[in-house]
């Protein structure tokens, strides 16, 4: 069987163009890898803008007071003052409609609890608004209901509501009577009609009615979900949500990438800073440079891959931060403690203490859990702490939870390269993490093909063919299905993977890492043509895969050496006898495959999904998202056929 994978693999005939006569052998009866059950999935942190003016579908900007603008502030003094000299500081994001009207200035101190201890003064000579613009806008959608909450010391009549960037049409609002100068929450709802034109060129307001002195602190703004998955669904952004379902993910890797480790341990994810009420979360600031309110915490994390049909891979703090400083021993186990309270949290019964609190903030169901992945990116950790921190861990949850499998982010090599006692080191998966350019990933098609097959399993938990920005292009799509067709083939071995990262907003400065799967704005968001290459292939996977031979596969020119022009792989469903062919040409030519099935009768009509472009660097925008989206087709099959690939294409054929 492992001969020949190996063989059909890294041994194919390669002609050149002209030769080309390929034709593909599946050996359906030779099928017996099994194709991981938790294959194809999702990758998330705060990059990009991904939770706040992202899928957390909370619409105010700054809602913790803590960006402002002027004022020559270091990153220490943001919030709290200027330079002694320096202008003023402002609210970034909070304005007065009328700048004459009064004056604005944030606290840092005798906030609404021992959590949140900023707000904003508002002392106005003239009545007026306040204002946020969201982030690059609110989208305000037809019979939408808004909801939200905002503490408030003051007197008199206020309205808030949503309206027009020039003023000029109020889309929904609501009154409110302020009536304490101490801290008060006050409520608001309001409906938009059914005929209103979706927009995201729209301001949040509170219009003062009175003239005099008001504090504001944590105002809230969501919009109802329409539909009700989970506990949370309000949390998320429906569209967003619907392109991720979409994607059929079985598991969601969170929460980082870096935003797991953060610069300094103060501004590691610290889960339990991450859950209860909103205003009880103190927030940090995530490595990718902006604040985060920590609204996107763990439950919302868990209720999120709840609401796809997926399980969490949770990631727990190393104890390794990216300024290269770490913990170990000792030192380290209050972090581990951490990390066997946050599964608790995620697992546990009512019995238990961090399961009990799940239970009170809503989910009594534990969640299904597999995957634990301990750190980031620990490679990049030079002190050599990781194997000891590693095992640390390793044994602890162990102990604990036997049945978790425990994924390192250092190879097997590493790790017993930097143990005392190389033979102890255990390990169940590893995490891999590749970012290529198109010709790297075609060249990398084979990779796991030879990976020991008695080793430990593999989690590619970050990877992306980084072609065109915001969102990847078509040539990345080609690229990612290449690579894909690779981890399929393999799937005995590697058990899961997922794309990174997976948002943007496209917004200029939404941005911090370029080449990412989903795009969007305030009011709309797409998928790059690399989402629609993942949605074909995790819509269309078996659990077998079906070894193939490859005759004839031409060349195409690239870089130093010619590259294959296909790449493919072949699934079965042993229960339904349905075949999933992907085929993938990265060339300028179309090519004509000839498909030949043994041990399995082949006939009727197969449903093609083709995704292809005229130019590689075609790609889909917030402007043009259906530029490159897949269409169906269906084609004559037997056990001997032949099909049309186009130039730049990526079909999946289900026979
Ligand atoms: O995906 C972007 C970043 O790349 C992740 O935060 C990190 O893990 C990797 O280096």
């Amino acid at each position: 069987m492992k001969n020949l994978f190996i063989a059909t693999a890294m041994a194919c005939v390669l002609f050149t163009h002209a030769e080309a006569q390929p034709k593909l052998t599946l050996r359906v009866d030779k099928a017996e890898r099994s194709v991981s059950p938790t294959l194809y999935g999702l990758m998330t942190e705060e990059i990009n803008y991904s939770y706040e003016g992202g899928l957390y579908s909370q619409l105010l900007r700054d809602i913790a007071m803590q960006e402002m603008t002027g004022g020559q502030q270091s990153r220490r003094q943001q919030g709290g003052g200027g330079r002694p000299g320096g202008p003023a500081p402002k609210p970034r994001y909070w304005v007065l409609n009328d700048s004459t009207a009064g004056t604005l200035r944030f606290n840092t101190t005798g906030g609404i609890n021992f959590t949140q201890k900023r707000s904003l003064s508002i002392e106005l000579t003239k009545a007026t608004s306040l204002e946020n613009p969201g982030f690059w806008g609110i989208a305000v959608r037809p019979a939408t209901t808004y909801f939200g909450d905002a503490y408030l010391k003051g007197q008199g009549k206020v309205t808030v509501g949503l309206r027009s960037l020039d003023g000029q049409k109020v889309y929904a609002s609501q009154d409110v009577n302020l009536n304490s100068n101490e801290w008060k929450q006050y409520s608001y709802t309001f409906q938009t009609v059914a005929d209103v034109k979706a927009t995201k060129d729209a301001v949040f307001f509170i219009q003062f009615h009175n003239t005099g002195n008001y504090s504001l602190a944590y105002p809230t703004l969501f919009p109802k979900s329409k539909k009700t998955y989970t506990v949370k669904s309000d949390w998320y952004r429906t569209d967003i949500m619907d392109l991720l379902r979409e994607m059929r993910p079985t598991f969601l890797r969170f929460p980082g990438g870096n935003y797991l480790e953060g610069n300094t341990f103060k501004e590691r994810f610290d889960w339990k800073r991450t859950i209860g009420p909103l205003t009880m979360r103190p927030g940090h600031r995530s490595p990718w440079g902006y604040w985060s309110t920590d609204g996107m915490g763990l439950l919302e994390f868990l209720c999120w891959a709840e609401e796809c049909g997926a399980e969490p891979i949770l990631g727990v703090f190393a104890g390794y931060v990216l300024n290269s400083d770490y913990v170990e021993g000792d030192a380290l186990e209050p972090f581990i403690k951490d990390a066997l309270d946050e599964i608790e949290y995620t697992i546990g019964g009512p019995e238990t203490r961090w399961g009990a609190r799940r239970i009170r903030d809503g989910h009594p169901e534990p969640f299904k859990l597999t995957y634990v992945e301990i750190g980031n990116e620990d490679f990049f950790d030079r002190s050599g702490s990781y194997s000891h921190r590693f095992m640390q861990f390793y044994d602890a949850i162990k102990e604990k939870y036997p049945q978790l499998q425990i994924i390192s982010t250092q190879d097997e090599r590493t790790l017993r390269g930097n143990a005392e006692n190389p033979a102890a080191i255990k390990v169940d998966v590893i995490d891999e993490h590749y970012y290529r350019n198109a010709e790297a990933m075609y060249r990398a098609a084979q990779q796991y093909d030879s990976y020991d097959r008695n080793g430990p399993k593999i989690f590619c938990g970050e990877w992306a063919t980084r072609e065109g920005s915001p969102t990847t292009n078509m040539n990345a799509a080609l690229g990612d299905a290449a690579w894909m067709t690779c981890m399929e083939r393999n799937s005995d071995i590697l058990v899961a993977h997922c794309y990174a990262p997976l948002f943007v907003n496209v917004n200029q400065g939404g941005m911090q890492w370029e080449s990412d799967l989903i795009g969007y704005d305030a009011l709309t968001s797409f998928g790059s043509p690399s989402y629609h290459a993942q949605c074909m292939f995790a819509q269309n996977l078996g659990n077998k895969v079906v070894p193939m031979e490859a005759e004839g596969v031409p060349t195409t020119p690239m870089g130093r050496e010619p590259v294959p022009q296909l790449y493919y792989n072949t699934t079965v469903d042993s229960q339904t006898g349905k075949l999933y062919l992907k085929l993938v040409n990265i060339g300028a030519s179309s090519q004509t495959v000839n498909v030949v099935t043994t041990g399995a009768k082949v006939k009727g009509k197969a449903v093609v999904t083709t995704l292809k472009s005229a130019r590689p660097e075609d790609t889909n925008s917030i402007d043009n998202p259906n530029n490159i989206v897949p269409a169906k087709s269906s084609l004559k099959v037997s056990n001997n056929f032949k099909i049309a690939l186009a130039p730049y294409s990526i079909s999946v054929v289900v026979m």
